[in-house]
């Protein structure tokens, strides 16, 4: 952090390093400004993270924003106009000193841009966390409060839905649960707390199937469960299978949490596969992962299990104590379907960082 004083204008810059999350219970569809039709769960990761340092300096002389944004040591102007228009919207309702003022953003990822892993959640939840805590700077805020928290998640939430989650460490809801106080459609609740030690250091391993970028964006996905006959079915499994794992997460209960996250991975691509028009983002090297995932915890016992993302990338999700009959098992069998090989190793984190 720096806050300058001197004769000049005021200036105050903050950097901080958000990671992606991975959801067990999915968010598929959405209505109005951003708000899901069902809640969903995640666990924090580690390693797939965007850092993104901010500088605003103070013009009173001027009435709109002013930005400069560099995306990995470049301009990137198709980046930067999604982040101008989220700027934008959210400048008068929630940051309206942004507008008397210079913004410099510099922002990148641990991971590469086409390596298949979704950058929104963690390059969102990042800049999130980093104006919120200028704002701090600015207004004289408690940093690091949960009032802070929960307005970076609902910032978070209003640049990408699955970013609200990434503001929290270990596993997060998002959405109202009547069950859950505190739950809401706004921001998401962070369930550090509640989860068992087994959960806290687990695996997940990112198959890298294909790197190609979907051929149906999140967006497009979420606009066509308006139309999915399913549609009322599925918000109220989803609801169902939030509690549920929210238990599971609380008691340690691997089976109920194994089974619910693969029938959310299939719900979610059966989803896609009864749109209209319907499409398929798995590939034949997921179903073959997959299957092998589950023959594998048959014959050994390993509680191994799989999700997926809106992609035909697999994440192989498991505790810490099987990693290395595991990694045995992945390099001889689920490796050759990965493209080039590729594997991301990940696993559950602490959530944001600050960084200057
Ligand atoms: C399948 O959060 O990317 O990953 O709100 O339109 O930015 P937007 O969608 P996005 O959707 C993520 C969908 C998902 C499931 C999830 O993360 O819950």
């Amino acid at each position: 952090m720096s806050n300058s004083t001197g004769q000049g204008n005021l200036k105050y810059s903050t950097g901080w390093q958000c990671p992606s999350n991975i959801a067990l219970v999915k968010y598929w569809g959405k209505h109005s400004n951003q708000l899901p039709n069902n809640a969903s769960v995640s666990f924090t990761l580690s390693e797939a993270a965007t850092r993104t340092f901010l500088s605003w300096e103070e013009d009173l002389g001027s009435d709109a924003l002013k930005l400069k944004f560099i995306f990995e040591g470049r301009e990137n102007p198709a980046f930067e106009g999604r982040i101008r228009r989220f700027l934008e919207n959210i400048t008068e309702p929630y940051f309206p000193f942004l507008k008397s003022g210079h913004l410099s953003i510099e922002t990148s990822n641990s991971f590469p841009h086409s390596s298949g892993i979704a950058s929104s959640a963690s390059a969102m939840s990042a800049l999130a966390m980093a104006l919120c805590d200028l704002e701090t700077m600015i207004t004289g805020m408690t940093p690091g409060s949960s009032a802070m928290l929960r307005k970076a998640s609902l910032i978070s939430r209003l640049g990408s839905g699955s970013a609200c989650r990434s503001v929290y460490q270990t596993a997060a809801i998002w959405g109202e649960l009547p069950s859950l106080a505190g739950s809401s459609d706004e921001w998401a609740l962070g369930l550090s707390q509640e989860v068992h030690q087994v959960f806290r250091s687990f695996h997940d391993d990112i198959l890298i199937i294909s790197p190609e970028e979907k051929s149906v964006s999140s967006s497009a996905g979420h606009a066509l469960m308006e139309g999915n006959p399913y549609a009322p079915a599925r918000y109220k499994q989803a609801n169902e299978r939030a509690a549920k794992l929210i238990a599971a997460l609380h008691d340690g209960d691997l089976d109920t949490f194994g089974k619910i996250t693969e029938d959310e991975a299939l719900t979610l691509h059966a989803l896609m596969m009864c749109s209209d028009p319907s499409y398929i983002l798995m590939k034949e090297g997921s179903l073959s992962a997959i299957n092998l995932v589950r023959q594998f915890r048959t014959e050994t016992g390993i509680p191994l299990y799989f999700t997926l993302d809106a992609g035909p990338n697999v994440h192989l999700l498991y505790p810490d104590e099987y990693e290395e009959k595991v990694s045995r098992f992945i390099s001889s069998f689920l490796k050759p379907l990965c493209h080039e090989g590729r594997i991301i190793k990940d696993k559950v984190g602490d959530g944001p960082v600050k960084i200057s």
